[in-house]
């Protein structure tokens, strides 16, 4: 049996976007040795379900992440339907995580209103990345980070992760490799390939590439940086292949709006029922794609590095 059991969680969550759910078991996978020792800070939280999963907590079969989205009509003009919060609906836990996290930090209010209902955090602070950390120095034993990427410089973050860290502390950051631009179908045949046939692709990425990808490197590059902000690479691991990578460009994303309007309409028993179905039926090929992935011959490097950084 797999010692992991949080793809089915992740799939409930992710389930009219199982590329999402897809992604985010390797993350999860891959950092299985990093331990968020107290005290701990998740540096762009988000709504903190990623990190709610990894540390072992459960929702109730009803919940996902589309139950408070909004604009969606604005999807193809690539407005984040994710930043909206409803007073209504309330988070079922089922499972609590098995470790808590000290601090989530996020620049969207919204985000953080839905994390403070995980029982995962002690706080929630709101602020950005871009400044310097509203931290002191030598505050924390661990920090997690899949954001610093989308940041205007990664320099900067690291060298202010290095700064709040205890000396011995350790931090995980998820960073993309030289090779990620490569794999995204918009980049290569539009972008890099000039073809205005490609154009349709614009709509496929909705902005990701041009707003969020600004900063792949290769693990020297990486290596140096984390140097000059007295950070040492005590782990490093490749992951995200570029078979998975294509899967998670295209995903189910084109057809998010209209899966989410049809689901809308069913009612909660019915819908429990065929999301119950549909998990059953995309765990027959993720679970078994993850682990090919790994053992595919490395002819092309994989998109992203998790290092797991010592000060
Ligand atoms: C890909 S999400 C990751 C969220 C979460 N860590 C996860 O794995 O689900 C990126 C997060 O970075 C946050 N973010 C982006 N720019 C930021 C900034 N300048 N300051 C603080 N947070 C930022 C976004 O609000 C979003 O929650």
């Amino acid at each position: 049996m797999s010692k992991y059991n949080t793809l089915e969680q992740l799939l409930s969550v992710f389930w009219l976007r199982p590329e999402t759910a897809l992604w985010r078991e390797i993350d999860i996978r891959t950092m299985s040795a990093f331990e968020m020792l107290t005290p701990s800070l998740d540096l762009g939280c988000g709504d903190g379900t990623f990190s709610f999963i990894r540390a072992g907590g459960e929702f109730d079969k009803s919940f996902d992440a589309f139950r408070s989205v909004t604009k969606l009509d604005q999807f193809f003009q690539n407005v984040d339907c994710f930043d909206t919060y409803d007073d209504n609906l309330s988070v079922q836990v089922t499972k609590s995580p098995k470790y808590q996290i000290d601090v989530g930090f996020d620049h969207k209010s919204n985000l953080l209103k839905k994390a403070s209902q995980l029982g995962l955090y002690g706080s929630l602070k709101q602020g950005d990345a871009n400044q310097p950390l509203p931290f002191p120095d030598q505050m924390f034993n661990s920090v997690f980070s899949n954001i610093v990427y989308w940041l205007d410089s990664p320099q900067s973050v690291i060298s202010e992760i290095s700064r709040v860290l205890k000396p011995g502390g350790c931090a995980c950051l998820m960073l993309p490799n030289i090779t990620f631009p490569k794999y995204s179908f918009y980049n290569q045949l539009y972008v890099n390939g000039k073809d205005t046939r490609w154009k349709f692709l614009e709509m496929l990425d909705r902005g990701r590439f041009a707003d969020n990808i600004r900063q792949a490197k290769s693990l020297d590059e990486w290596q140096s940086m984390f140097e000059c902000s007295g950070l040492k690479v005590e782990r490093h691991h490749y992951h995200l292949s570029k078979l998975i990578i294509q899967s998670w460009d295209i995903g189910l994303r084109p057809l998010f709006p209209v899966l989410l309007e049809m689901s809308n309409e069913l009612t909660p028993n019915r819908l429990i029922e065929i999301k119950s179905k549909w998990i059953e039926i995309m765990k027959v090929f993720l679970d078994p794609l993850i682990e090919i992935d790994k053992t595919l011959p490395g002819i092309e490097q994989p998109a992203f590095h998790c290092f797991e950084l010592r000060k």
